[in-house]
């Protein structure tokens, strides 16, 4: 094949990007997009202070541009996230308690609502662990250690169709605190019958040229509890080609681990551009990585 997308839909995967809305205007860049990628995700439009910026007034303007644009090319796209600590809407950050917990249901309740039957997935938790496995502190934690479960369960109900994942950084390496901590919570969901159906692991590599250790152990351990993991944000310092054809390979080799997602088109889009982190430079060539991770889909 002679796309990632093409390529990564020969083994039953996926091969999407971050979108920024504000750049589908720059032709070279929305062009590289629909020819490359089969999913993609919302790179701000989606989050919290985008979708509901005044209390219970909902606005999808710029997510529906995204949304609208894959699907009007066949391209499908993840929901890119419902609760998180960061990038709440000014209103929010200083609720807590059951009026927080209330607003978070009703957030999720209205944006899934607007997108319901139209996702492949939705991250509904970003991000809710610190380094050692131990539950972030944040206002949503705050509510009570029961804010997951709640925010999966309420996901799940609004919108039976749609692919519900946990998603977070730094839980490539098997031997990690936070990997455990993640894991035992995905663990206890499935024992228990909270709804959950995949893990997003973001993989933002930063230096060196290894991948982290026992990655493709992480990703098989994952699969084991019953759940699809997904490679949602990839960037890596510098491209380098060997940890991108590394990734890719351990996603690859792990049948449950459905796709594999960069976070921006051209090194000049990324949040890192200043690391040149992603599979086309500022001019929208193809660089070395890209025929790295082509070459093992
Ligand atoms: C980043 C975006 O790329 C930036 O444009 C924004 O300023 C901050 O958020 N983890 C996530 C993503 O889950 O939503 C973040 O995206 C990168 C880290």
């Amino acid at each position: 094949a002679s796309t990632l997308g093409a390529a990564a839909t020969q083994s039953g995967r996926y091969f999407g990007t971050a979108i920024a809305g504000g750049r589908l205007g720059d032709s070279a860049y929305s062009t590289i997009a629909a020819r490359e990628f089969n999913m993609v995700t919302a790179e701000n439009e989606m989050k919290p202070d985008a979708t509901e910026p005044q209390q219970n007034v909902f606005n999808f303007t710029a997510g529906d541009q995204i949304y609208n644009w894959a699907n009007s090319r066949g391209i499908k796209v993840r929901g890119h996230t419902l609760a998180w600590h960061s990038q709440q809407p000014g209103w929010m950050q200083n609720m807590s308690g059951s009026t927080l917990r209330n607003a978070m249901i009703n957030h999720i309740n209205g944006v899934m609502g607007h997108y319901r039957g139209k996702l492949a997935a939705w991250d509904v938790v970003n991000e809710a662990f610190n380094e050692d496995g131990s539950r972030r502190q944040s206002n949503l934690q705050a509510t009570g250690n029961d804010w997951i479960e709640v925010a999966f369960r309420t996901a799940r109900a609004a919108d039976p169709s749609v692919k519900l994942c946990y998603n977070d950084y730094n839980i490539e390496n098997w031997s990690y605190g936070k990997t455990q901590g993640v894991y035992r919570m995905i663990q206890d969901f499935r024992s228990r019958g909270v709804p959950i159906d995949c893990v997003g692991l973001q993989t933002h590599f930063t230096g060196g040229s290894s991948l982290p250790g026992n990655f493709q152990t992480t990703l098989s351990s994952f699969a084991a509890l019953g759940v699809d993991v997904a490679l949602t944000e990839v960037d890596v310092t510098n491209a380098s080609t060997t940890q991108y054809a590394g990734l890719t390979q351990a996603c690859v080799n792990v049948p449950r681990c459905i796709g594999i997602t960069v976070w921006g088109v051209r090194d000049s889009d990324s949040w890192r551009s200043n690391e040149s982190p992603l599979l086309f430079d500022g001019g929208g060539n193809k660089k070395a990585a890209y025929t790295s991770v082509l070459n093992v889909l």
